[in-house]
């Protein structure tokens, strides 16, 4: 129909139009100056992509291993804390949609759903993120109960030390229980449909926080994490949990490839290459420039995952072809959950794993690992955008976008 989704756009404008303004906000912001939120759509916007025709690409398979279980396509929906604000125990509903699409779902420490609830939510692989909070036992209990409820792999999130500054939360007078002030009041009168679920379901909660530490629900989201996650994690602490977490181990929030020969030391098993969607650290390096770095300084034995800005199956291409095994998925997927739940996450997967296999085969690659650098070229665009001089001669003497970033000129900046 018409008015259906066809894209990550639509359900971000659905999304827009059936929330609340200050849930909506709390999605969709970033921090500070929103410089970093931006940047990440930028670099990707950047990176043009070379059609390969004609290759034959009749027998594609866009499938991925990622610790030893196979998955449809290489996506990952990512943890996100307090999605049963755009959605009841939307949580239940992200890990049943990528369940049937066959990819993994983090449940996130932040999560609205208890883990057990998570745990059982489709025969699909789980992840679970970990904060460390001050008290180690919290996040040890933590860990023990992702052994026993069968989590497959520990992403621990180690770019939270201090939450960003989120100024459209700040603005909004975002807090968690919901603070009924009239702006948001009269925003509930306009999302009658949204206001009615809430109402049905109740308020959502944190609901993993909330068993393991007896919050206090008068906090707000910032206040919360700072109370109670520490900010002196280092990598002493990721040892920590490499000691007390036998199974798969991935380090989440990296954006310095200087540190990668650390958590190769520990014996990490994968990192993801985030700035949490442009939510941390304002005026931080888009992930797919710094991208290729990480891939070079951690070989081919690391598991590299990457998130930020990612909003297309094209966009996941060019996360393979600079050197990533799989792209972490934020609020892509909870643009689609507000839109209408485990149906519309569904068909949110469905179109980015149609949109990627499209990329795959016109870019000529017949598996994933037919990826690499010599696919793309950047956009002209950026070449000349601010000197007005070019700066990488797209011809094929000049050779293709480098996979070490900076090794010579024409490379992604
Ligand atoms: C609403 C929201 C809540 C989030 N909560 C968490 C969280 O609890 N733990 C975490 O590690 N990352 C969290 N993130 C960051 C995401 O895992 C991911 O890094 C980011 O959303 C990727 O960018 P994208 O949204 O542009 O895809 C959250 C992101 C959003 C948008």
């Amino acid at each position: 129909m018409a008015n259906d989704p066809h894209s990550i756009a639509d359900f971000r404008d659905l999304a827009r139009r059936r929330l609340p303004r200050f849930v909506f906000d709390f999605i969709d912001g970033g921090s500070g100056s929103e410089n970093t939120l931006a940047e990440n759509r930028r670099a990707l916007d950047r990176i043009r992509l070379l059609g390969s025709a004609p290759t034959d690409v009749s027998d594609c398979s866009g499938a991925v291993t990622l610790f030893g279980r196979r998955h449809a396509f290489p996506a990952i929906i990512g943890p996100t804390g307090l999605a049963g604000a755009a959605w009841p125990r939307g949580d239940l509903d992200l890990a049943r949609a990528a369940s049937a699409s066959e990819i993994p779902f983090v449940m996130s420490t932040a999560a609205t759903a208890t883990m057990e609830e998570v745990a059982a939510a489709g025969d699909g692989a789980k992840w679970f993120q970990l904060y460390l909070f001050k008290d180690r036992k919290v996040s040890k209990r933590l860990v023990e109960r992702a052994r026993t409820l069968g989590f497959r792999a520990l992403e621990v999130t180690v770019d939270n030390a201090i939450p960003g500054r989120r100024l459209r939360d700040a603005r909004n007078g975002f807090s968690l229980p919901f603070r009924w002030t009239p702006a948001k009041l009269a925003s509930l009168a306009l999302h009658p449909a949204w206001s009615l679920r809430m109402a049905r379901a109740g308020a959502p909660k944190l609901e993993v926080m909330a068993a393991e530490l007896g919050l206090q629900q008068t906090d707000t989201i910032a206040e919360l994490m700072q109370s109670q996650l520490d900010g002196s994690v280092g990598w002493e602490d990721i040892k920590w949990v490499r000691d007390t977490w036998d199974g798969p181990l991935i380090v989440k929030g990296m954006l310095d490839p200087g540190q990668v020969s650390k958590a190769l030391e520990i014996g990490v098993d994968g990192l993801v290459v985030s700035n949490h969607g442009g939510r941390q650290l304002d005026g931080a390096v888009a992930t797919i420039d710094i991208l290729p770095e990480f891939r070079a300084q951690a070989g081919s034995d690391l598991t590299l995952l990457v998130d930020s800005g990612f909003r297309t199956g094209s966009d996941i291409a060019r996360a393979l072809a600079l050197g990533a095994d799989a792209v972490q998925i934020g609020r892509a997927t909870l643009y689609a959950l507000a839109s209408g739940g485990e149906q519309s996450v569904r068909r949110a997967l469905a179109i980015l794993k149609a949109e990627f296999e499209i990329a795959q085969m016109l870019m000529g690659a017949r598996t994933l690992s037919d990826f690499d650098a010599s696919m793309l070229r950047p956009s002209r665009s950026l070449a000349t955008r601010e000197t007005g001089r070019r700066t990488h001669d797209p011809s094929p003497e000049n050779g293709p976008l480098s996979l070490v970033a900076g090794e010579r000129q024409g490379a992604l900046p």
